[in-house]
């Protein structure tokens, strides 16, 4: 009985986190810009499912895992929740707080679940979310035990990666800030086969973005998205989303019953948000971008 009550206290957390992801209905839509970026993410998990045969036919083998990293704030996770809802493939989610919370050899065992019921489920995503803080990289690191639970994730997900047969149709997606923290051998081809970095918006971009936030919000006519764009260089999607609610909260403290959102409005939240990039970030993405490229440009 104990041992039950022992599988209850990790089995029942993961489903409900699958429960929740589903209940959050996005698509494609709700992410500005990005065009290239999920034109790639689409084809590496949709093509496989769509056009299983002519993959077989072809010889073809899909990514068994795709990587998306990029500063924070900029809709890796959203993107993949995007995958969850609109891909049809089973979806399963391990997370650094399921993990670390378990008890002492619980974490492998929690990881070897998901993907026992991921292969038994498939067509399905597994979804690796802050790989670095997950795995981080061997041989670093600070102390002791949380070093060798994250050596023995390491090796496990290695593993299941060599295990999982191109047939099986079980997709790893993994997202992280730093690649750079993140074991080389997780990297290596046949493993997290494909790259893609998620950058911050540019001009376009943020309009798109200004856009999407402003759709359900009644903006005075003198609202210019485009200087609003301009206005926000360093700023990532999830900026913008806050410069957008910020503005509104704004005008409603003028007035109550407030009909329309002016661009006064924006040009004070934007001295209330501030961009969460800085230049040497951009810079650092850059050379990151030069070691471990964009996956994007095919
Ligand atoms: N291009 C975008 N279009 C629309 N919304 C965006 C965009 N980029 C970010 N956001 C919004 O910003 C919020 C944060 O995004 P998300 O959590 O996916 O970022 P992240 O890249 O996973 O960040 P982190 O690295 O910190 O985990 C979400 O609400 C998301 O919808
Ligand atoms: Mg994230």
């Amino acid at each position: 009985m104990n041992d039950f009550k022992k599988a209850l206290t990790y089995v029942e957390p993961s489903l409900k986190r699958e429960q929740s992801l589903n209940i959050e209905k996005m698509t494609w839509d709700n992410i500005g810009g990005l065009e290239d970026v999920k034109k790639k993410i689409r084809q590496a998990v949709e093509w496989p499912l769509i056009y299983k045969d002519s993959y077989r036919r072809l010889g073809l083998n899909p990514a068994k895992g795709i990587l998306l990293y990029g500063p924070p704030g900029c809709s890796k996770t959203t993107l993949v929740k995007i995958i969850a809802n609109t891909s049809h493939a089973s979806f399963f989610m391990i997370s650094c707080a399921s993990l670390y919370s378990s008890y002492v050899g619980d974490s492998e065992k929690l990881v070897r679940n998901v993907f026992q019921k991921a292969r038994a489920s498939s067509p399905a995503v597994v979804f690796i979310d802050e790989v670095d803080a997950i795995v981080g990289r061997r041989g670093i690191g600070s102390s002791g035990t949380s070093d060798s639970v994250q050596e023995r994730i390491l090796s496990m997900l290695l593993n299941e990666l060599d295990g999982i047969e191109a047939i099986s149709s079980v997709l790893i997606v993994g997202a992280t800030n730093r690649p750079d923290l993140i074991d080389a051998a997780l990297l290596r081809s046949g493993r997290f086969d494909q790259i893609i970095y998620v950058p911050p918006p540019d001009y376009e971009g943020r309009i798109k973005i200004l856009n999407i936030y402003t759709k359900n919000m009644p903006i005075a006519e003198n609202v210019n998205l485009e200087e609003i764009a301009k206005k926000t260089e360093l700023y990532t999607g999830a900026d913008i989303q806050n410069v957008c609610r910020e503005a509104a909260i704004i005008a409603l403290r003028k007035l109550q019953n407030v009909e329309f959102v002016e661009m006064d409005d924006f040009i004070a939240a934007l001295q209330v948000v501030k961009p969460s990039l800085s230049s040497e970030m951009v810079n650092q993405y850059k050379s990151l971008v030069e070691k471990y490229g964009s996956g994007t440009k095919s």
